[in-house]
């Protein structure tokens, strides 16, 4: 008897929920991972949602949904990694192994346009450190329709995912892929805002993590002893390559107190987030300048 897409996400989801799998790529509950995999094979968009539930799904649809979960549970693989897409700050991105599903609560600070801590009509210039499949960096181009945004990672391999989503988003004029560890491929240059989802995972809390994790690029999580390696070299440099005005927004997860306990005399400002998340500081410029002494010093270690 054919199944309905409604009938289709239960089953399914009831399924995934028995396996026991973690989510943190996306969707937080196997019932909303189900509904994405069902709509992903069926074609359907989920806008159109409460339009299709009751839509018999063709046999093809329901071999295809139903390897896609037993892949989902085999290989405790992300969904994203199995539907090649994943939205972030409203647009839809490609995505597979070579980059860290986007899920990055900076999506809500893009959305607001980093507003209050910048002038939207003063960011002429965005870099995004680390970006993966470039969703920071494409999210921010969108956002800022006047901007040009350099889209940095140091992983050719997350360079070539960051260039589909270029050419996808039709942004090749205003968004560069730049091949750079930290800074080092952007000595001369200034921008309003430095925005990054740097890896910060520590080595004690690499060894703990879900097999779904594992799933992804290694560099785009470790980052040394207490996770902190990459963002103490951008807190060292970002000084000099922001304007006067300018803005640095890092995102670095569970080690924010960790980051807190290696530089307490600097004031990071934590941010709040409607919609989960957390770890993420900013430091204007201004600020940057005045603690130079102690973030310079937080680099050697
Ligand atoms: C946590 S992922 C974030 C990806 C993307 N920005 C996002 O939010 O989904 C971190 C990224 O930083 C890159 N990365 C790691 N070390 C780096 C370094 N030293 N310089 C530049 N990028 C680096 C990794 O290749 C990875 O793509």
């Amino acid at each position: 008897m054919a199944l309905t897409v409604e009938e289709m996400i239960i089953t399914l989801g009831q399924q995934l929920a028995d396996a026991q799998l973690f989510y943190g790529h996306g969707s937080d509950n196997p019932h909303d991972e189900a509904a994405e995999l069902v709509f992903f094979a069926a074609g359907l968009k989920h806008e159109q949602a409460s339009d299709c539930y009751r839509q018999a799904l063709d046999e093809t649809v329901i071999l295809k949904v139903r390897a896609l979960v037993e892949r989902r549970i085999q290989e405790r693989l992300p969904a994203a990694y199995l539907t090649r897409r994943m939205w972030f700050a409203g647009h839809e991105f490609y995505v597979d192994e070579r980059v860290l599903v986007p899920r990055s609560p900076i999506a809500e600070l893009i959305h607001a346009q980093f507003e209050p801590w910048l002038k939207p009509s003063q960011v002429r210039r965005v870099l995004d450190i680390g970006t993966g499949s470039g969703c920071i960096a494409i999210a921010c181009a969108l956002a800022f329709p006047a901007a040009l945004v350099d889209a940095a990672d140091i992983s050719p391999d997350a360079l070539s995912v960051t260039r589909i989503n270029i050419d996808r988003h039709q942004l090749d004029g205003r968004v560069r892929a730049v091949q750079s560890d930290v800074f080092s491929q952007l000595a001369d240059d200034r921008y309003d805002l430095i925005v990054s989802n740097p890896p910060y995972v520590s080595h004690a809390e690499m060894d703990d993590l879900p097999a779904e994790y594992l799933r992804e690029p290694e560099l785009g999580l470790r980052a040394g002893a207490d996770g902190l390696d990459v963002v103490r070299r951008i807190l060292a440099e970002a000084e000099n390559h922001l304007q006067s005005q300018g803005l640095l927004v890092v995102e670095v997860g569970d080690s924010e107190q960790a980051l807190a306990d290696a530089y307490p005399s600097v004031p990071f400002l934590w941010l709040e987030f409607e919609q989960g998340g957390g770890g993420v500081f900013v430091l204007t410029a201004a600020q940057l300048i005045e603690h130079r002494g102690a973030l310079a010093a937080g680099a050697i270690r």
